[in-house]
């Protein structure tokens, strides 16, 4: 499923400073194209997350669209927009984002709860699915524990367990691999690889050099304002 942007921007109001309202992201036309990996890089503070939450469905721009396939996300109200994300885009956020009253298994398996279609069959392909993911990611032998009981680079590969659960057709990476080691990191890439590979969109934000390396698309942020650059 392709994601398009057109002309979407997003102001803030800073509390401190000269001006008041900013635009933590100028006006922006933007394609995920399907099977590609693209990554996003640009310095802290230049408006990735910003741009990647208004993609996700999880911050109204000022002004613009936002289409997933033929989904125009904004035109949906709420609820509609989390049960379209809950089965099409797989995020993985930037912060730590476990729930922490659920072990790790159950937290992997939170999109499938969410999911409308629940049945027997459905919940054993998820389990499935979830249990060979902690594996590929080098923490099964955690499924029962809790959050507070693990590293944070533990709780990342938690993440993005549960971001691929539902095999999203989109899916959106903010620093995926930010506080992993490399080991782990050529893992996390591999997957997102991987999901190309299989269809999806993938869009990956990182400063990470290794990650620019498997990119077929490479963009870069600076200051609010999005240009293309030569992958590779
Ligand atoms: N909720 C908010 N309110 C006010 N300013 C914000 C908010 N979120 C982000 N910003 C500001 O917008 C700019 C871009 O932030 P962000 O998109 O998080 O950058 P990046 O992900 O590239 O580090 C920064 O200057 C940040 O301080
Ligand atoms: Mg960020």
């Amino acid at each position: 499923m392709e994601l398009t942007s057109e002309g979407i921007m997003r102001e803030f109001v800073r509390k401190r400073g000269d001006s008041n309202v900013f635009q933590a992201v100028e006006p922006t036309d933007f394609q995920l194209k399907e099977g590609l990996v693209t990554v996003l890089a640009g310095h802290s503070g230049s408006g990735k997350s910003t741009l990647l939450h208004m993609l996700a469905g999880l911050l109204v721009p000022t002004a613009g669209v936002v289409k997933a396939g033929d989904v125009s996300l904004y035109e949906l109200d709420d609820e509609e927009r989390s049960a379209f994300r809950n089965r099409h885009i797989g995020i993985i956020p930037q912060g730590q984002t476990a729930l922490r009253s659920l072990t790790t298994f159950e937290n992997v398996m939170l999109p499938y709860r969410l999911s409308d279609a629940k049945s027997k069959e459905r919940e054993a392909v998820s389990a499935a699915r979830a249990e060979s993911l902690l594996e590929r990611m080098g923490i099964a032998d955690l499924k029962d524990v809790m959050p507070s009981e693990m590293s944070g680079g533990e709780i990342r590969r938690m993440a993005i367990a549960r971001a691929l659960l539902l095999e999203p057709e989109i899916l959106l990476a903010d620093e995926p691999t930010a506080d992993l080691d490399p080991e782990n990191t050529a893992v996390v890439l591999s997957l997102l690889r991987e999901a190309a590979r299989g269809g999806t969109s993938v869009l990956i934000v990182t400063h990470d050099a290794d990650a620019a390396a498997c990119a077929d698309r490479m963009f870069q942020m600076d200051r609010g304002r999005l240009t293309e650059t030569a992958a590779r």
